[in-house]
């Protein structure tokens, strides 16, 4: 039994090299023109419809005004009705036929389950489930008070991802639909004071990498991974050490000369992409050598983190 592993320790390595060295051309040759056939037709969105949790505000709700200005149906949820109805006015004079608004908690199982039945006995079906409501933390993992406080960030950001998706694919898969989920840049990359946060979001894109075979070929899916883009989480909106979410206005101050993307451009570039039915979508995108670096020289992408982290300790 030691011996086979000894083989395979020494032959499959090359063997792997070969065939990636054989099919890369093949490959590249396939995805561009699958990429140029879905781009030149997109998915038309009118008359579909359309849930998007975590819809009352930054990258929810611009997601809302690029689907209603393509004419589809919209159920948005949040926990704030009041401003989720002020998204529902605009997304509904933007050019969505319907709006329906859903004050509901992400984190709570029954209320996903309410609110899928409430959407599709409303609509009579669902077409895309966008799965984007989520918070963020910025504090080192041995400052937390208690570190159960950490549990809740897991029930919004993957939990809340989990429950809406169990309870629509039955509907997901009658209408040929597609799952949007919003990871984050953090989910592959390092991201400093935010370990759970990166944790939350690396658990989203590997479930949703094996729900997508599961699924195949009925239901797509498309992982988003944001970078910095202009929301409330990213002027603050943050969970502290003691566990409560409030604003901490320090954030900007530390991210002072990053390049912010504008939530409109963002949820633009999404839609196009979620429309021609990418898995993957990173945006910006020039985030995607991040990506490269850390696969290509992990130990580059951890020092210069080090690097950084030392300094933000020494200056906090
Ligand atoms: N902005 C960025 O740079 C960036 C980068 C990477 C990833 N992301 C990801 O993008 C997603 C949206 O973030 P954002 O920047 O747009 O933040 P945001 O402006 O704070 O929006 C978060 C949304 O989620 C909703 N939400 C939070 N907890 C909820 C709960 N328990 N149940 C239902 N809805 C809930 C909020 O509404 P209520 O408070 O009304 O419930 C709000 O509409 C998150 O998943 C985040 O991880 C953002
Ligand atoms: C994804 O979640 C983050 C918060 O974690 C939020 O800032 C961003 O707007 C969300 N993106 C989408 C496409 O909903
Ligand atoms: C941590 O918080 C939980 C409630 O969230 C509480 O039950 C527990 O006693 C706390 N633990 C410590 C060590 O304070």
């Amino acid at each position: 039994m030691e011996r086979i592993h000894k083989l395979l320790n020494l032959v499959l390595p090359p063997i792997t090299v070969l065939a990636i060295c054989f099919m890369l051309p093949l490959l590249s040759i396939f995805k561009f023109t699958n990429f140029i056939l879905r781009y030149l037709f997109p998915e038309n969105m009118k008359r579909k419809v359309v849930l998007i949790t975590g819809a009352s505000s930054g990258i929810g709700e611009h997601l809302a005004y690029e689907y209603a200005k393509k004419g589809a149906y919209l159920a948005l949820i949040a926990r704030r009705a009041e401003t989720l109805r002020e998204v529902a006015d605009k997304a509904a004079h933007l050019g969505s036929p319907d709006v329906l608004v859903i004050p509901a908690d992400v984190s709570k199982v029954d209320q996903c389950k309410q609110f899928i039945d409430d959407v599709v006995n409303h609509f009579g079906k669902l077409d895309h489930l966008v799965c984007n409501a989520g918070i963020s933390v910025l504090c080192a993992f041995e400052e937390a008070t208690n570190v159960t406080n950490f549990r809740q960030l897991m029930d919004i950001n993957f939990w809340g991802s989990i429950y809406p998706t169990y309870f629509a694919l039955s509907h997901l898969k009658k209408s040929r639909g597609k799952i949007v989920v919003n990871a984050s840049v953090a989910g592959w990359m390092i991201s400093l004071k935010g370990a759970i946060y990166g944790a939350s979001k690396a658990a989203l894109i590997h479930f949703y990498d094996n729900l997508r075979v599961e699924l195949a070929p009925k239901v797509s899916i498309t992982i988003i991974s944001p970078g910095f883009v202009d929301s409330e989480l990213t002027q603050g909106k943050l969970m502290t050490k003691q566990g409560e979410v409030r604003f901490d206005r320090r954030l900007r101050e530390m991210l002072h000369g990053i390049p912010f993307e504008s939530t409109g451009e963002f949820a633009k570039a999404v839609v196009a992409a979620v429309c021609r039915g990418d898995k993957y979508i990173t945006e910006p995108w020039w985030y995607n050598v991040f990506y490269l670096l850390r696969i290509i020289c992990p130990e580059v992408v951890e020092w210069s983190c080090y690097l950084i982290y030392s300094k933000m300790r020494s200056t906090s």
